[in-house]
């Protein structure tokens, strides 16, 4: 399959929906700005998920517009590309750009221009559509233009020109499409999954009491570039000690001490797919008795977690069993009392284990770490619509992560042994026919295996 066609059929895909819904209408949809960091300063440039998604198209200032137009019981597709157009001084400073010219070849769309003619072209285009599909309550500068153009359009009315009457949310019909990846998708995902693995390999190799936190995060870097990795797909977490118990801890500069546990989180991104992992592993190699314990019930949980992940299960299961183990285990180890939770059931029940797993255990995984697509199922009749709605079935080509941890903080009431210990341990599942396929398993999981894997490393 030639690259382009990838990006055609999904806004085909697009398109039918459009035209099923609204019998034709006019999509726009546009990637990210740049954004400034400090006084000239940008960020590094990541275009927008749902436009690369439509298009595979990476540089600023474009957008897509669709103009679905009824035919019959059928439909015809006409894509409008707006780019930044060719520029030899800008193009010196800044870098190549495709330009209105070559786009068409380059990424199969019908038509090209200058982002230049954007709003001009897109008060033609909007010229006798009913329907307009866009990003509804996005920005007040996205809403700016569009009364722009609807003003403009409304203008032509003595022409006999009629605006558009209905605004539809273009985002849930491709966050729909997105929910499920296709084999090119999964193609990337399994390659991101490896090379994250990787790093997190050489950050278990090079770990050794005395580091800083952010030398393993400078390891971790150093494996995703290495590999061709464009990004990280989320701001990495070193977090030694107490750190790991800070959820949305960055890399600091805190040492890494023996005795303690290091917990990194971190993901490449690679052609504009995330991976997403987590390893909790000892500092000096070797894991203490209490680290060892809730070690091994967070990968007891995460193992029920990985078996409940499967087709025709809804995606709170994974959750539920790996809850059911975790709490179990936090009896087991005193860290919840039975004479004050009464049973493990009433444990789970009034979330005494909140205190020590104070997160889900699933997110959705794609082209954003915590992707795109609903969590419950959309209600089809009037009955269903007025209930709760079931939690999503999970179906092959979806990608969810399993991540159970705990996270002890220090308290009177609880052993000191156990104090500042905090344990994720996080992998990436692709949902296939008969269950799911784990992507991100090229990193040890086992405690000793990640014992053997650091002593050998010595
Ligand atoms: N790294 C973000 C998460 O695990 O959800
Ligand atoms: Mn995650
Ligand atoms: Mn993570």
């Amino acid at each position: 399959m030639n690259k382009n066609d990838i990006y055609q059929l999904r806004r085909n895909a697009l398109a039918k929906q459009i035209s099923n819904k609204t019998g034709g209408g006019i999509a726009v949809l546009a990637t990210a700005p740049e954004l400034a960091r400090n006084h000239d300063s940008d960020f590094p440039y990541r275009h927008d998920s749902d436009f690369f998604y439509l298009t595979g198209f990476d540089e600023s200032g474009a957008t897509l517009v669709m103009n679905v137009i009824a035919d019959g019981n059928d439909y015809v597709l006409e894509s409008h590309l707006f780019c930044r157009p060719k520029d030899l001084e800008r193009e010196i400073w800044d870098g190549i750009r495709l330009g209105p010219e070559a786009a068409p070849e380059a990424l199969g769309v019908e038509f090209a221009h200058s982002n230049h003619d954007l709003d001009q072209k897109l008060v033609e285009l909007l010229a006798d559509q009913n329907a307009v599909y866009i990003r509804l309550a996005e920005s007040a500068e996205a809403d700016r233009r569009i009364r722009h153009w609807m003003k403009q359009v409304r203008g032509q009315a003595r022409s006999g020109i009629n605006p558009p009457t209905e605004f539809q949310d273009i985002e849930t019909l491709i966050h729909e499409m997105r929910l499920f990846k296709d084999a090119h998708e999964i193609d990337i995902m399994r390659r991101a999954a490896v090379i994250s693995a990787r790093a997190h390999i050489r950050a278990m190799q090079i770990c050794k009491p005395g580091m800083r936190e952010y030398q393993l995060e400078a390891e971790l870097l150093h494996e995703f570039r290495n590999s061709g990795a464009q990004s990280v797909a989320y701001n990495s977490i070193v977090a030694g000690g107490a750190n790991a118990c800070i959820l949305h801890y960055r890399s600091g500069a805190t040492e890494l001490r023996s005795g303690e546990l290091c917990l990194i989180d971190a993901g490449c991104e690679l052609d504009g797919y995330a991976s997403d992992i987590t390893r909790t592993f000892p500092v000096n190699g070797k894991f203490t008795g209490p680290q060892r314990a809730l070690y091994d019930i967070t990968q007891a949980a995460q193992e029920a977690a990985i078996a409940a992940t499967k087709p025709s299960n809804t995606f709170m299961q994974p959750h539920d069993a790996a809850l059911k183990v975790l709490t179990q285990g936090l009896l087991d180890e005193k860290l919840l009392k039975l004479t004050e939770v009464g049973s493990l059931d009433n444990a789970i029940e009034t979330g005494a284990y909140r205190r020590f797993y104070m997160h889900r255990t699933s997110h959705w995984l794609g082209m954003d770490v915590h992707d795109v697509g609903s969590y419950r199922e959309t209600a089809t009749t009037a009955s269903a619509v007025s209930a709760e709605k079931p939690w999503r079935i999970l179906t092959s080509g979806m990608v969810i992560t399993i991540e159970p941890g705990l996270y002890v903080r220090p308290s009177d009431d609880i052993d000191e042994a156990f104090w500042n210990i905090g344990i994720r341990i996080e992998d990436d599942a692709l949902i296939n026919d008969v269950g799911c396929e784990l992507l991100s398993r090229g990193a040890p999981v086992k405690a000793d295996e990640i014992e053997a894997l650091m002593r050998d490393s010595k």
